[in-house]
């Protein structure tokens, strides 16, 4: 809800605000917003490429998990309270190709691992990603001819990929590509191939930013990106794109909206929200995980800065978050 100023605000002495911060009780009374492990989707990198499972560099604490590792994850997930893992894939890249073609394998590492853990914790929904680039040998996330990326030709891998994914056993299906049409064209395909019920987290307000670098590092894609995904995704300095990018996927069947990456976006997720009043999630992505955690390994900020870092989703409209830290804040939750 956007707010305006309170219209009564006593004067001090009557007005003492810090009446109201005394306890911790009168605090925690008076918090307007809260963050539980229910608003959290926890983003797992999975491989089966022998030695990849291993702890990222730019990532400290995030570990590329085999498919065993993921249903591990998939139950700590379960016994936290979190109710769902987004998964991304680092491909042998012996299976990367020019086109991708992998992406739609129902073999492939991601939709093997969806049904792992679909048989194995059923009650925890599986979220993906839809685009390219952990699957080329280009890092975009769309097919590319003569260094450009091609929009509808894309939209039907896209399609494919989605599908693939959905009879593997996907709960959430995450087109992150930003090419247009996509979310119309996956949702016709999923109606159409009887997947009904199956959700569509669109990431909508997707800027082409500086801060998913250790992702790509994570899936592999970092050294192979030629040029940027300015042609795609959105211009930092962008509000009305970002709101129309909103309402485009929204018209074209989104059940939920994303905005990416999050902490420097908050005025972005109070506008998609107030704007649009559907279920908003903000993306905390890799490079502000690496920010926010390479400042408390160093001591230079006191661990209290991650559960600020995500409660400031909440205050700004969000309904949940993707988060790097989904097993620690529920873990600290809990605790
Ligand atoms: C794939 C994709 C990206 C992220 C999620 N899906 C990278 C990109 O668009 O380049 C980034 C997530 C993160 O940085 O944590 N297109």
């Amino acid at each position: 809800m956007s707010r305006s100023v309170p219209p009564i605000v006593p004067a001090y002495p009557a007005g003492r605000p810090r009446r109201m911060r005394r306890t911790a009780p009168l605090r925690a009374m008076m918090a307007e917003s809260v963050l539980t492990a229910a608003d959290l989707i926890w983003p797992i990198f999975v491989t089966d490429v022998a030695g990849a499972d291993v702890e990222i560099a730019s990532m400290p604490g995030v570990r590329r998990l085999t498919i065993e590792g993921a249903v591990r994850a998939a139950e700590e997930a379960a016994t936290l309270g979190i109710p769902a893992v987004c998964l991304f894939p680092f491909t042998d890249p012996a299976l990367r190709t020019e086109g991708g073609e992998v992406a739609w394998s129902p073999e492939n590492i991601t939709n093997r691992a969806i049904r792992a853990i679909k048989a194995a914790v059923p009650e925890v929904m599986v979220m993906t990603d839809i685009a390219l680039d952990p699957y080329n040998i280009n890092g975009h996330d769309g097919l590319v001819r003569d260094g450009i990326i091609l929009n509808d030709e894309t939209v039907e891998a896209l399609v494919r990929m989605a599908m693939a994914q959905a009879e593997a056993g996907a709960d959430i299906l995450g087109p992150s590509d930003m090419m247009d049409g996509r979310v119309g064209a996956i949702r016709a395909a999923t109606e159409a191939g009887g997947f009904r019920d199956v959700t569509i987290l669109s990431y909508a307000a997707k800027f082409a930013s500086g801060f998913y670098g250790p992702f790509r590092d994570a899936v592999g894609a970092s050294g192979r990106l030629v040029g940027d995904k300015k042609t795609y995704q959105i211009d930092p300095a962008n509000t009305d794109e970002a709101l129309r990018a909103v309402a485009r996927d929204l018209a074209e069947g989104a059940d939920m909206v994303m905005v990416k990456p999050g902490m420097p976006y908050l005025d972005i997720c109070r506008q998609v929200k107030d704007g649009f009043r559907v279920p908003v999630f903000a993306y905390q992505v890799s490079g502000e995980y690496a920010m926010i955690e390479g400042a408390v390994r160093n001591g230079w900020l006191g661990e209290k800065v991650i559960a600020e870092s995500l409660l400031c989703f909440k205050r700004a409209g969000c309904d949940g978050v993707l988060t790097y830290y989904a097993p620690r804040i529920a873990a600290a939750l809990k605790g």
